[in-house]
């Protein structure tokens, strides 16, 4: 029988790291669950310690999924291991991630530790971690810059204090494929104890390479487990891209003879829900999951997809979870329709008002919109999971702007600010920019927009728009998002959005940041 990969998602901790990813409880609940449906292994719930938000957000996870491993990180340290078992302790199944730097740059000049204290520390945080669960995983970080001989010793010693998973990260993703699978299979065949542990890697994407390297790690060094993120969301230029990894283990079975136990017809919906919550759009020609990753535009192409499909499709869209646009709803669908929809969407709303409000802007939507689609309901359920927040600093209302050809376009908004109606008015060089040049005029928020993104939710000009703003302030970096059928009023609603974050949420703690 095949070997299984064991498929660990950390796009609720690492992925969360990406400029302006950072989530709610609820939003992070969600993906997780999304997770769960899409059968990972294990899911990294978040860093606990490194903030309450973060440390609720593991909770509710833990307390939730039932049929993966729940995972937090943690620092090499009794309190940031503390806190990652407190978090976990609903957990069916459990899982404690600690680790720490050992490439000299980082040991000397982020630790100022010596390698000799080092090697203690790890030893001692598994064994503390060994005292909560019997499933623990260390990694040290930076390891492809890593002594090979100073890694060999504190691998040997973690796993014999009870390391049940060595992950090898590739934290600034300096590997390149064939040495790295090396290092991995050198690693196993040198480290006398190593046969004890699951081997894993995390592979960052530097250089475009953190799906190869995984692959000739799993290939090469015998890693059988990889961790990754839904469409490859993670620091800098990201992690490992779950569907990228899944759908190559799956389509090259004859080369790779690996079980994944993923349910690959979740990738798609967890791909889009991912990007719509964290404001991180999917480029059109992603692999497995861009727009564009099973269109044809050539003529020669989509002759010979007619005649038969394998001529030049190794994968088949439906069993990525992509559907034909179908019309699902309408105006005249009842309360009763729309629920079972949520349903076999698999969207779980957390209450009966939820459900009614979510029905109330599916009203809305059908009015102006005559055939919804998936996606809408889609994009409507994280809209509201997003706007909803009964304590948003600033609220939409009401919009009107006006644009002629020949005059400057000029937008009034009605928002509330905590509270209590304003309105403000402002020209722009386009609509977009006059109505947040106008919402400026009253909130005054001193930030500087460093992104702005429309994507159309569905095809077709009835489509919603979806859109994206990327706002920085005093070194914080916040994603605002917005649905609506104009994308005007869904822009303004994204830059709210963004606005509400920048006005209430707290930064976390980068992991990375040392001990
Ligand atoms: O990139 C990295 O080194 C990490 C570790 C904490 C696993 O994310
Ligand atoms: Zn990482």
């Amino acid at each position: 029988m095949a070997d299984k990969l064991i498929i660990f998602d950390t796009t609720l901790r690492d992925g969360e790291q990406s400029p302006g990813a950072s989530m709610t409880r609820e939003e992070k609940l969600r993906i997780a669950k999304q997770l769960e449906k899409l059968r990972v292994d294990v899911i990294e719930a978040g860093f606990a310690a490194s903030s309450n938000g973060d440390f609720e957000a593991v909770r509710a996870i833990a307390d939730a999924i039932k049929d993966s491993t729940v995972c937090s990180l943690a620092r090499a340290n009794d309190r940031d291991i503390s806190r990652a078992a407190e978090a976990l302790k609903g957990a069916k199944s459990m899982r404690i991630h600690t680790f720490m730097a050992t490439s000299a740059l980082h040991m000397e000049k982020k630790l100022r530790m010596t390698p000799e204290q080092v090697y203690e520390q790890v030893r001692l945080a598994v064994r503390f971690a060994r005292k909560f669960t019997d499933n623990v995983e260390f990694s040290p970080e930076d390891a492809s810059r890593s002594d090979p001989d100073f890694l060999c010793r504190v691998l040997e010693a973690t796993i014999a204090e009870g390391a049940t998973t060595i992950n090898i990260p590739d934290t600034v993703g300096y590997a390149v494929p064939e040495m790295f699978g090396n290092q991995i299979r050198v690693l196993r065949e040198r480290i006398p104890n190593s046969g004890k542990a699951i081997w894993s890697v995390h592979c960052h994407n530097d250089l475009g390479m953190a799906v190869a390297n995984s692959l000739a790690a799993v290939k090469i060094g015998g890693a059988r487990q990889v961790e990754c993120t839904v469409n490859g969301l993670g620091e800098r230029a990201g992690n490992t891209s779950l569907e990228e990894i899944v759908m190559a283990v799956k389509t090259r079975r004859d080369y790779f003879d690996l079980e994944v136990g993923v349910d690959t017809t979740q990738i798609v919906p967890a791909s889009k829900l991912v990007s719509s919550i964290t404001g991180f759009p999917v480029q059109p020609n992603k692999a497995v999951v861009g727009a564009n990753a099973f269109a044809h535009a050539s003529g020669i192409h989509q002759d010979g997809v007619l005649k038969q499909r394998d001529t030049y499709e190794i994968m088949r869209a439906e069993d990525v979870g992509w559907t034909a646009n179908k019309i699902v709803l309408g105006k005249l669908s009842g309360r009763n329709a729309f629920k079972q929809r949520l349903q076999e969407l698999g969207i779980e709303l957390e209450s009966e008002q939820e459900v009614n409000a979510a029905f109330q802007r599916f009203k809305d939507l059908a009015d102006r919109k005559a055939e919804i689609f998936d996606e809408d309901i889609h994009a409507l359920v994280s809209d509201q999971a997003v706007h909803h927040e009964a304590d948003e600093h600033y609220q939409f209302v009401s919009m009107a702007q006006a644009s002629e050809t020949g005059e400057r376009p000029h937008a009034r908004v009605t928002i509330t600010v905590d509270g209590s109606e304003q309105t403000s008015e402002s020209e722009g060089n386009g609509p977009v920019d006059a109505t947040f040049k106008a919402i400026e005029t009253k909130v005054g928020s001193g930030s500087e927009l460093m992104l702005y993104s429309v994507n159309a939710i569905t095809t077709g000009t009835e489509s919603q728009g979806e859109v994206t703003v990327r706002l920085a302030k005093s070194g914080r970096v916040v994603n605002g998002v917005g649905a609506d059928p104009d994308i005007v009023v869904a822009s303004a609603k994204a830059y709210l959005n963004a606005l509400n974050k920048l006005h209430s949420r707290a930064d976390r703690v980068n992991p990375q940041a040392g001990v």
